[in-house]
Parts: C-alpha cells; sequence; structure tokens
C-alpha cells in the first residue's frame, strides 16, 4: 500500500547503512542513528506492482510428501564443501563475505578450478580486477591450466546474457556484488538500491537456469557485509571467511544455510600458493607450543561443531601502575573480568595488584563460556609459577559462586584431546559422562569449583614463589 501512494516520479531517501528509507534527506538515519548515510534514490516500480486484485489461486501442500534430493555441486575442496553442506545445490546463491584482502578472491578462484578441472562449466566474473590481474594470480597458483571462463564485467545485463550463451554454467562467481549495477535502477553503483537489484537479477537468474551463483560480498569492520543487509535475506546461504591479517590460517563459516547445517567451519592457511586446507587444526594451532612454561593451558574448546584444541595463555605479574593493567586478546574482557574477580572472592587469590595478560595463541578467539576454566587455570599457573600438566585439557564454565559448570560437547572434546595425544581433562563435577566418553583414553577429573582448581594447581608450585 506504501508503493501505491506514492507518486512514481518521487525520489526517496534510502540509508545505505541500514536500508530504512525517508521521504526527506536527512543528515542522520532515524533508524540506525549513522551519520551521512542517507541517499536519494529513483526507485522505478516494476510494471503491475500496483495492480490488486488480478491473482490467480494457486493449490497449498502437507509438510510431508515427496521431493527430488537436491543435486549438489561439490568443489572437491573438503574444508569448503563441508561448510556448504555437501558441496552447492544447483540454482542456490551464497554470499560469501570477509574483509578485503582475506583471502576471498583466492580461495574461489581456487574452488573455481577444482570445477572446471573436473569438467563443469564454471563463469569467473570479477568486477574489481582486470583479466590479466586474475590470470597473473591464476599462474602463482598453479591453476592457469584450468579451463575457467573469465572475464571483467560490472553490467548485470550483460553479465547474464553472456552466462546464458552456451551450456548451463555449473557455478557463476561474481567478484564482487557491490560493484555490480543494472539498468532496472537509476541509482549509483554500491547503493543499497543497486546491490540488491543486481542481486535480485543474478538470484532469477540462478533460479531460473539452475546455476549456482555465488557472490561475493565486503565486510565493514564490525562485520557486517558492507550496507546491504537486505542481500542476506535474499540468498539461501551466508558464508564468512576470516581470519586475521598477522595469521596464516582462516576460517570459513557459514551464519545461514538453507540446505545444510550452520555450525559446521572450515579451516585454511595462506600458503604462498594458495589457500590449504588444514584437516587437523588443533594439531596446528598447538605446533610451537612451550607446555612446561607456566601459564599455558589447554582448552578443549569447540568451533560451531567441531571440536578444536587451543592454548591459553596468561601472564600475571606484580604492578607498577597504581590501576593494574587488564589486557586480553582473543578473549572477552568482561570475561576475564569475572574470572579474576572469582578467583579473589572463592579462590583466596590476591590479583589486585598485579598486572594481568591473557593471549588465545595462533590468532584464535575462544568466545564460549567453556574456556573459562582453561582462562583460570592459566592464570594460577602464571600467578604460582606452577607449570600445567602438558598432557592436560580444561574445559567448563565458571559461574559467580564459584562453581564450575557443565557445558555441552563433552564427548566431542573428550575424543579430540585423545587424538591429538593427551590423556587427562579437568572439567565440572556435573557433567555427565557416558562410557563412551570414558573409552576416549582421556581421564577426566572432576572438581566443583575454582577452590578445587587452585588447590590443584598449588600442589606442584615452587616453594618460595607459592602464595
Ligand atoms: P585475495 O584473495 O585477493 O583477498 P580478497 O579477495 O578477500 O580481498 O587475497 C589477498 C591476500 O592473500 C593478498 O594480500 C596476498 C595473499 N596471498 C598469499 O599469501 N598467497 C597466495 O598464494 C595468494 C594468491 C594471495
Ligand atoms: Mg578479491
Amino acid at each position: 500500500m506504501l508503493l501505491q501512494g506514492m507518486a512514481k516520479s518521487r525520489p526517496i531517501f534510502v540509508c545505505q547503512n541500514c536500508g530504512a528509507i525517508t521521504n526527506r534527506w536527512q543528515g542522520r538515519c532515524d533508524s540506525c542513528q549513522d551519520w551521512n548515510s542517507i541517499v536519494e534514490e529513483n526507485p522505478r516500480l516494476p510494471p503491475g506492482v500496483a495492480k490488486p486484485g488480478r491473482g490467480r489461486p494457486f493449490d497449498l501442500e502437507g509438510l510431508a510428501g515427496e521431493g527430488p534430493a537436491a543435486p549438489r555441486l561439490r568443489t572437491g575442496i573438503e574444508e569448503f564443501d563441508r561448510v556448504t553442506g555437501g558441496g552447492f545445490v544447483h540454482g542456490s546463491v551464497t554470499l560469501l563475505g570477509g574483509e578485503p584482502g582475506i583471502g576471498k578472491s583466492t580461495l574461489l578462484i581456487q574452488a573455481c578450478a577444482e570445477l572446471a578441472r573436473r569438467g563443469s562449466r564454471v563463469i569467473y566474473i570479477s568486477g574489481e580486477e582486470a583479466v590479466a590481474q586474475v590470470r597473473l594470480r591464476a599462474g602463482r597458483l598453479a591453476l592457469a591450466d584450468a579451463p575457467v571462463e573469465l572475464a571483467s564485467a560490472t553490467q548485470v545485463e550483460d553479465i547474464l546474457a553472456t552466462c546464458s550463451n552456451g551450456k548451463r554454467a555449473a557455478l557463476i562467481v561474481i567478484d564482487s556484488i557491490q560493484t555490480m549495477h543494472t539498468e532496472s535502477v537509476d541509482s549509483a553503483p554500491g547503493t543499497v538500491t543497486q546491490v540488491r537489484a543486481s542481486a535480485q537479477a543474478l538470484l532469477r537468474h540462478g533460479k531460473s537456469t539452475g546455476s549456482s551463483i555465488m557472490l561475493v560480498g565486503h565486510v565493514t569492520k564490525d562485520g557486517q557485509v558492507a550496507g546491504p543487509r537486505v542481500v542476506e535475506h535474499m540468498v539461501d546461504a551466508v558464508l564468512s571467511f576470516e581470519g586475521d591479517g598477522a595469521h596464516h590460517f582462516r576460517m570459513l563459516r557459514a551464519s545461514k544455510n538453507r540446505f545444510g547445517p550452520t555450525g559446521e567451519i572450515g579451516v585454511f592457511e595462506m600458503t604462498g600458493l594458495g589457500l590449504a586446507q588444514v584437516p587437523n587444526p588443533s594439531a596446528l594451532f598447538l605446533a610451537g607450543r612451550d607446555a612446561d612454561a607456566p601459564g599455558a593451558a589447554v582448552l578443549a574448546g569447540m568451533e560451531g561443531q567441531r571440536p578444536m584444541l587451543i592454548e591459553i595463555q596468561a601472564l600475571v605479574a606484580p604492578s607498577s601502575l597504581g590501576t593494574p593493567r587488564r589486557a586480553v586478546v582473543g578473549f572477552d574482557s568482561n570475561r576475564l573480568a569475572m574470572i579474576l574477580a572469582v578467583l579473589e572472592a572463592h579462590g583466596g587469590l590476591k590479583l589486585g595488584a598485579h598486572d594481568v595478560y591473557l593471549n588465545v595463541a595462533g590468532g584464535m578467539r575462544a568466545d564460549e563460556p567453556a574456556a573459562d576454566l582453561a582462562a583460570a587455570a592459566a592464570l594460577i599457573s602464571s600467578l604460582t609459577g606452577a607449570p600445567l600438566p602438558p598432557t592436560q585439557v580444561y574445559f567448563g564454565e565458571i559461574g559467580l559462586s564459584g562453581a564450575v559448570r557443565p557445558v555441552i560437547h563433552a564427548g566431542a572434546r573428550l575424543k579430540e584431546a585423545g587424538k591429538l595425544g593427551f590423556n587427562r581433562a579437568v572439567l565440572s563435577q556435573g557433567q555427565q559422562l557416558n562410557d563412551e566418553d570414558k573409552g576416549a583414553g582421556v581421564a577426566p577429573h572432576q572438581i566443583a569449583d575454582v577452590a578445587a582448581l587452585v588447590a590443584e594447581i598449588a600442589q606442584a608450585a615452587p616453594r618460595r614463589r607459592g602464595r
């Protein structure tokens, strides 16, 4: 009804951050409070939109019933296929988000080359790089022989006309959606309206031809796919490619997937020859660990559905400052503050005059509550100078009362620890373990609270430094 009431020639003003629409220009968006984000756009309504009462009824169906199993297009890159739920579904549209320079184009050209080598028609359209640049990269990755069809283009109608020529493409990569523009709307390239209309045109092409479409989207600092959050609603799957510029590993995860689970992650390492798969990430994250030094604890963590062992390092040192420093890398600073408070209140530790640093090794993030116990163990170990047993892992949530609480996926955590040669796990007394969990070769040591953890670690402390 909003559309009907609006005079067709009248411009609208769209916030490029959140997509809110206003009737006049303003310096600040009322909806998301962002400054200078509102841009004038001319909507051109598709013909027929405003004519009510012309619909034809259709049949409604029940939930149960036969449907063909969705055929999948596997790239052959295991870590990639795991995240998409076993390959792209034909005709599906996937958005791959990530910060500039993280390796999106590299990952996709590698996937395209794999597919093309196995006989699928694959089209790679770059709106950002010239064909020569893409070729140069492919050459460096030793993929130049793969029969991928390349072009540098930004005009959606031209792209679709090109893709409709010849055999149906199995996969069309659009790098990136922000550089695309379509004739169907007047707005400038890069605006919400353009991005949305371009994505819609590509989506229609995918659904009507059965070609899978992969859209690359740049992500802003705070992790949103820049501007067009709108695209996320339209596509079938949203993947994000993450990593830390200073480290070589990259993680691919699904935040939305209409055809598969969202908990899966894929791990890659950026090498001189492109992205290499990391089938055993725990081993990578624990490589180079100094197991005999105090202040390091191994967390038996989970990334989505996948168990992963991560080292948490703490440094607790007497402070020369009036207000001691607390610094974290890869850990939540509020959680650290809470753990320190609980260790003081219920563990009998004095930390008020100490600087505290907490670091998650390898550039990882330990965001789950299960990391509390490993962080606490690392802190106690650093304060007392007592190294933790090198073949021991920790997982458990710490409550404000000092109690150690159970967490999910205990079985998977124990199994992963066993696989990597760990033989003892410290966890909550309340954690229910079945026979299979106990059979992982990792002896569970179940504790009730942080006082028990402090007592156990202090036992091994060197006399003089024990506090
Ligand atoms: P790129 O795929 O262009 O990132 P995006 O498309 O996400 O912006 O990759 C960018 C970085 O990856 C670049 O800074 C160099 C690095 N890189 C390697 O380290 N090794 C390689 O083999 C390639 C191709 C890139
Ligand atoms: Mg790129």
